[in-house]
């Protein structure tokens, strides 16, 4: 199916408009019947590349990032694809259009993406009504789900706290984990939530309501490749007092120094590989290996997850390199990673 894709879809897709492509792939993959027979080849278990973490079971360690299914369309799709588990959102607590169109864009020659799409989203209630109608009918997938959540465009920092209280309290019932976005380059001022003296008033509120719930979801913070390594070591500093559970590494850049195409957003895809394992490399270090880690960027195969895993990653995903390398991306890295298991 893969080569299939790359050989005739692909080109096919590159001649239309990023976002109306993607739109109508999700209308397909919400359709289980089109993904359903992908199972030939993805439900054989791999009990080889099965992570256990936070006591639960993923499958294998291949995931789909955050952006991909922003509204919880196609929950049985990613399982049915091979994934090992799908993070869902950036879900906002209310609706919200984001930026003007055109604001994906793709560069080819160098395997990338550019997007500006400023947290377009359902937002959280609706989030909400949608996954419990999916669990009601009985069509939960068998992994693992994490809910990516952000704060409203319009939302002064100061009051951020509350944005991100409110979706995690609508939302954490039908979460595995929940990842605290704060380094999206398309919310104004967002990733200035990073800074140690915003950290502790976001995350103290959410950790409170959670214990106060008697519940013990997993809460991560998704974090930017750009921050200098002082400014990380601080970060590891704070999640290691509040007893995060977790760090997503990294978001898309805002370096664009690798392509020639001149457009605001974050870069995504190959020219973000490097850069964001090392950021992944450095926090496995600095935390003494004692803070999980989900690996993303510029992930399209086996070797790339592998680097990642080598780095200190519990688990990997990927946005870009399913735009690029085809819907079966998950399988064919883990029958990589089956081929060459880790030295
Ligand atoms: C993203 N990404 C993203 N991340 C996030 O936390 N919330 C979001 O809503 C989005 N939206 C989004 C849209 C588009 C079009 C892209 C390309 C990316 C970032 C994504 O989850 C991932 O961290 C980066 O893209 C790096 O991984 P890849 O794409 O190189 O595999």
């Amino acid at each position: 199916m893969n080569p299939l894709y790359r050989q005739l879809l692909r080109p096919l897709f590159f001649r239309l408009p990023p976002e109306w492509v993607h739109q109508r792939a999700m209308a397909a993959l919400e359709v289980d019947a089109f993904t359903r027979p992908f199972r030939r080849w993805t439900s054989t278990p791999t009990p080889e590349l099965e992570v256990e973490l936070w006591g639960k079971k993923f499958p294998n360690p291949v995931g789909l990032a955050a952006g991909f299914d922003k509204n919880a369309e196609a929950l049985p799709a990613w399982a049915n694809l091979g994934f090992g588990y799908a993070e869902i959102g950036t879900v906002t607590p209310l609706p919200q259009p984001g930026n003007p169109a055109p604001r994906i864009f793709r560069i080819p020659e160098a395997k990338a993406l550019i997007n500006r799409l400023g947290f377009p989203n359902v937002g959280a209630e609706e989030v909400r009504l949608r996954l419990a109608k999916l669990r009601d009918r009985g069509a939960w997938p068998s992994i693992p789900i994490g809910i990516n959540i952000g704060k409203m465009k319009d939302t002064p920092l100061e009051e951020a706290a509350a944005d991100y209280l409110e979706c995690f309290h609508r939302l954490h019932d039908f979460a595995d984990f929940v990842v605290v976005n704060i380094s999206s380059p398309n919310t104004p001022g967002l990733r200035q939530l990073q800074d140690k003296r915003f950290l502790e008033s976001l995350f103290v509120p959410m950790l409170n309501e959670r214990d106060s719930l008697g519940t013990r979801v997993p809460v991560l913070v998704k974090l930017a490749p750009d921050l200098i390594e002082a400014q990380l070591g601080e970060i590891i500093e704070v999640i290691g007092d509040l007893n995060l559970d977790g760090i997503v590494a990294t978001n898309t850049t805002i370096d664009h120094s690798s392509v020639t195409l001149q457009e605001t957003g974050g870069l995504s895809g190959k020219p973000l590989l490097k850069s964001s394992t090392e950021v992944l490399r450095f926090l496995h270090r600095e935390s003494g290996g004692k803070i999980p880690l989900i690996g993303a960027g510029g992930v399209f195969t086996a070797d790339d997850a592998r680097a990642k895993l080598d780095a200190g990653a519990s688990l990997v995903q990927l946005y870009t390199g399913f735009v690029y390398q085809g819907p079966l991306v998950a399988w064919e890295i883990c029958q990589g990673l089956r081929a060459e298991p880790a030295a």
